[in-house]
């Protein structure tokens, strides 16, 4: 049997990122895994249980026992914690606002990266071939990835998705109401891990100017150079 194809993709909230990667796993016909659900799902969790998230230890022992269950479907990526279906759950603004609380904490980073590398490992075995992306995967989860792509965009142009994505159009107003928002999630993001610049022999994509059509191309485009070069 001949090794997984991996891809990792990393890149900041509003660039694409998302999107991209499980259109590329759909293009090469195997699974997906998307890590920031994984930090989501053990935020959600430890609300639940009523963990306190200024509680390193204890959080960081949440992470390790987590009853995580995802789909590698990337037309259908669903998390399950236990027995609660909690794909929606997660994307709420109580889960977006706190997540970097968890994200920033390091024994949380251990015990889900070490899940994340035994996640890439299964599905690639099972699928032929995973598309993983996060903040740290080209990084630190997977650096042997076959194919590392970096996806970044303007302040800007993340601030125009975001506000679609959140009112449905992108007027001043609407910009101004996303715009703290944004930034406030870039700051703490950014302490997490050093993800906007790219790490050497990782590819960058520029998505600023591009439709969602376009970086779906280019990122194929990227994937399939490798894979017909190996
Ligand atoms: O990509 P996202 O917005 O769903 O990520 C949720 C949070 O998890 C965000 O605060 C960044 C963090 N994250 C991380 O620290 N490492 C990853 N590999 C993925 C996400």
């Amino acid at each position: 049997m001949s090794a997984p194809f991996v891809v990792a993709v990393d890149g900041p909230s509003g660039s694409g990122k998302s999107s991209v990667s499980r259109a590329v796993a759909a293009h090469l016909g195997g699974g997906y895994l998307d890590t920031g659900a994984m930090y989501r799902a053990l935020t959600w969790w430890c609300l639940e249980s009523g963990v306190d998230l200024t509680d390193l230890d204890a959080v960081a022992a949440a992470a390790r026992d987590l009853p995580l269950a995802m789909s590698a479907d990337p037309a259908e990526p669903g998390v399950l914690v236990g027995d609660d279906d909690v794909t929606e759950a997660i994307r709420t603004s109580q889960i977006s606002a706190r997540v970097s609380a968890v994200a920033t904490n390091p024994g949380v980073r251990v015990a889900l990266q070490e899940q994340q590398r035994d996640l890439i490992t299964v599905i690639g075995d099972e699928q032929g071939s995973v598309v993983a992306e996060g903040r740290d995967v080209t990084t630190v989860v997977a650096p042997d990835a076959d194919v590392r792509l970096l996806l970044t965009a303007s302040e800007e142009a993340r601030l125009r998705r975001r506000t679609v994505e959140l009112h449905g159009a992108a007027d001043e107003q609407a910009l101004e109401a996303t715009r703290d928002e944004v930034v406030r999630r870039d700051r703490d993001d950014s302490s997490v891990s050093q993800f906007l610049v790219a790490a050497d022999g990782v590819l960058t994509l520029d998505t600023s100017e591009m439709t969602f059509e376009e970086s779906v191309a280019a990122a194929i485009a990227a994937v399939d150079a490798v894979r017909s070069a190996g």
